[in-house]
């Protein structure tokens, strides 16, 4: 069993992310701003209050463990409509040589369907809405994306279709060839299963699958 650090572990898929290795058995570390306020309370869960900009409190979190799971997020609403976002590359460029440097190989990184060469692939209505509401996210996750291929780690980038707060299914889809890839809906949970399962896993190393249930 790992003993894994989740980066963005408060809400939505982090928190999925936290809940699912528990249960797989491994150890966490889940950090974000607010991590005193995740309600779970586990003898192998240790919560990190820390900001995933400030590479200080990066280096610290990555003390004794075997893996990092990054599942961050910006909130949705104007400013990320309307301004440039760098929360994604901003908070690679100091996690991936932090790891490099710490020796810790694993990194399992969450961006999504429209990032890096799956941008193409949508529907003329997928491309529409991407460009008036995720552009500046997506710009910002093609920079990710490429750092974390840049890097020496070994590497899985998960790229989920639209999101949805349903159950884990354990029945979806995992899309690695780009003559495949397309949008569709999948559960936070289900997207979770997929990073957790990448914790002890070498099948998805290196590559970018998009993830739709
Ligand atoms: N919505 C969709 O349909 C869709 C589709 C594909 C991909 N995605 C992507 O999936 C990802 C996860 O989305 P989600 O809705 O499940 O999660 P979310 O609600 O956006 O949660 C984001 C997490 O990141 C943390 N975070 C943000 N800034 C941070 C910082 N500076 N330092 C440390 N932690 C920080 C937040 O915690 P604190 O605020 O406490 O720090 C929170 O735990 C996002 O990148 C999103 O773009 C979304």
């Amino acid at each position: 069993m790992a003993h894994v650090l989740i980066i963005g572990a408060s809400r939505g898929i982090g928190l999925e992310t936290v809940k699912q290795a528990l249960m797989a058995g491994h150890r966490v570390r889940a950090m974000a701003r607010s991590a005193d306020a995740i309600p779970l309370d586990h003898a192998d869960l240790e919560t990190r209050a820390g900001d995933a900009l400030d590479a200080e409190a990066v280096r610290e979190s990555l003390d004794g463990v075997d893996a990092v799971v990054q599942a961050l997020g910006v909130a949705a609403g104007p400013d990320m409509i309307l301004k440039p976002v760098r929360l994604f590359s901003d908070s690679t460029a100091i996690l991936v040589p932090a790891m490099e440097a710490a020796g810790i190989r694993r990194l399992i990184c969450l961006t999504g369907f429209g990032a890096g060469d799956s941008r193409d692939h949508g529907n003329i209505l997928y491309l529409v809405a991407f460009n008036l509401f995720l552009r500046h996210a997506y710009n910002d996750k093609d920079v990710q994306e490429i750092i974390v291929r840049r890097s020496t780690l070994d590497w899985v980038i998960a790229r989920p279709g639209i999101l949805t707060n349903g159950p884990k299914t354990g029945d979806y889809r995992i899309l690695g060839d780009p003559s495949e890839w397309r949008t569709g809906f999948i559960s936070r949970a289900d997207v979770a299963d997929f990073l957790v399962r990448q914790i002890d896993s070498d099948e998805w190393l290196r590559k970018t699958p998009v993830l739709i249930s």
